[in-house]
């Protein structure tokens, strides 16, 4: 099988080395000139775990190139993974999807599937059909596939290579057995449905994470009220089959590149057919509100922020990643500057992404012990191993110990020993 794949960020750089290692030969396209001289070179653009790895042991099967025409003219398959950003609605942004689209029709000279990896509302497949026909310079049959991803950062290539399930959603038995060769030595479940059913299955259980990450964290506020514990509360949830342990994590809200921008867009879409998902919106307002619960909590200990100095330990939206986006780093650091704080800040990854969104009277120190040192309050926004691994005495460096902590690091109990104050989320000393 000849492969091309649009796109070289997280999905479709992670979905291009997985299948060069299972024994594809893929070429990747991008508009991007920088990122494929750097990719040609052998240098990966991305913070993921694993990649720049299995990238160079794979090495021999990928090619990059910015000449599409070439890369799609003689594929069997062309995977579509470009990104469907947020828009100002909070609806999808589809250009990029549409751009390829017209790419791949201006240049296939042979019978091929187009797969659409990228998170796109439902409908957008036949549409692609649609786009492509009318825009095909030569006589040949293009089947659409839908194929969702469900990577997360920091875990993609395990993710891929070991996943739940395969969604594939196509009402062609020849793009099914397509579909199902490439992925034959991946040994997971295939699911085969219909393309507006795939394109569903993607946003839904988006949807459905972010919500559950809501549910605890509302369910971790009311415990602070009420004497009990989220972490015990959410084990004794989560060992119920029904329910299931996993995203039961309370903390400061959900961030990244995808559960913000899904939510949204699936509630968008709802409204657009007169069908609000009222779930899906109270998610997103809890949401919202929990990235600033540790301002809220600090209040209590500040009524301004002026002259204070604020240690914060973690930027990224979570550990094991680079990426920046929707981080509730960028909803706390901004209103304590406003505020009048001085803010010191760690980071092992995230520092770089950080300086180019915010400025202001910010010290980037290289270690959490460092960013501690004369600090009047403590903010933990990340749950970096660096940061889960200090010591309660590491805080006895502050100018006065209040620990913040977003994300539940460390044991209550163990802390309520030392000479600080320690507050987290859902659970009382
Ligand atoms: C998410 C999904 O988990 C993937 O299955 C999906 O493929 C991906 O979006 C996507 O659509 O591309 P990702 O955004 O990389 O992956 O990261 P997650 O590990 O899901 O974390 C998202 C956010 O939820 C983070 O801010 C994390 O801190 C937060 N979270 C997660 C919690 O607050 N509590 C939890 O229990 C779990």
């Amino acid at each position: 099988m000849k492969i091309a794949i649009a796109g070289t960020g997280y999905v479709g750089l992670v979905s291009a080395v997985v299948l060069a290692h299972v024994g594809h030969h893929v070429v990747c396209v991008d508009v991007d000139e920088t990122k494929i001289e750097q990719l040609k070179k052998g240098i990966c653009p991305i913070h993921e775990p694993d990649l720049p790895e299995l990238m160079t042991e794979n090495f021999c099967r990928l090619a990059f190139t910015t000449d599409y025409a070439a890369a799609y003219s003689d594929k069997d398959i062309i995977f579509i993974a470009v990104g469907t950003p947020e828009k100002v609605d909070g609806s999808a942004n589809m250009s990029y999807v549409y751009a390829v689209a017209e790419q791949i029709a201006a240049s296939v000279t042979r019978d091929c599937v187009v797969v659409v990896k990228s998170t796109v509302p439902i409908g957008t497949n036949e549409k692609v059909e649609q786009h492509l026909k009318k825009h095909l310079k030569r006589d040949v049959a293009i089947e659409v596939v839908s194929n969702p991803e469900f990577l997360s950062q920091g875990t993609a290539i395990k993710d891929m290579l070991h996943g739940s399930r395969i969604v594939v959603g196509t009402d062609s038995e020849s793009a099914r057995r397509v579909i199902a060769s490439i992925y034959e030595n991946l040994d997971q479940p295939v699911i085969f449905t219909d393309r507006r059913s795939a394109e569903m299955i993607k946003y839904a259980s988006n949807d459905f994470l972010a919500l559950k990450i809501s549910y605890i964290n509302e369910i971790a506020n009311i415990c602070e009220v009420l004497g009990a514990n989220v972490v015990d509360v959410a084990r004794g949830m989560g060992m119920d089959p029904r329910i299931g342990d996993k995203f039961l994590r309370a903390g400061i809200g959900y961030g990244g590149s995808c559960f913000p921008k899904d939510t949204k867009a699936l509630h968008w879409l709802g409204n657009f057919h007169d069908q609000e998902l009222k779930t899906v919106k109270a998610a997103i307002e809890v949401n919202e509100n929990q990235k600033l619960r540790l301002i809220k909590k600090a209040r209590k200990y500040y009524s301004s922020f002026e002259g204070i100095t604020v240690a914060v330990l973690g930027l990224t939206f979570k550990p094991g990643t680079d990426d920046l986006r929707e981080a509730p780093s960028l909803a706390n650091i901004p209103i304590l500057l406003d505020d009048g704080a001085k803010v010191k800040a760690y980071d092992p990854c995230g520092v770089e992404n950080f300086k180019r969104k915010v400025s202001g009277d910010i010290v980037y120190c290289a270690t959490p012990e460092e960013t501690l040192r004369d600090a009047d309050i403590c903010f933990i926004l990340t749950e970096w191993p660096e940061v889960m691994e200090l010591q309660p005495n590491h805080f006895l460096t502050m100018r006065r110990p209040i620990i913040l902590d977003g994300r539940n690091c460390y044991d209550p109990g163990l802390m309520g020993d030392y000479p600080l104050i320690y507050d987290s989320i859902g659970r009382t000393i």
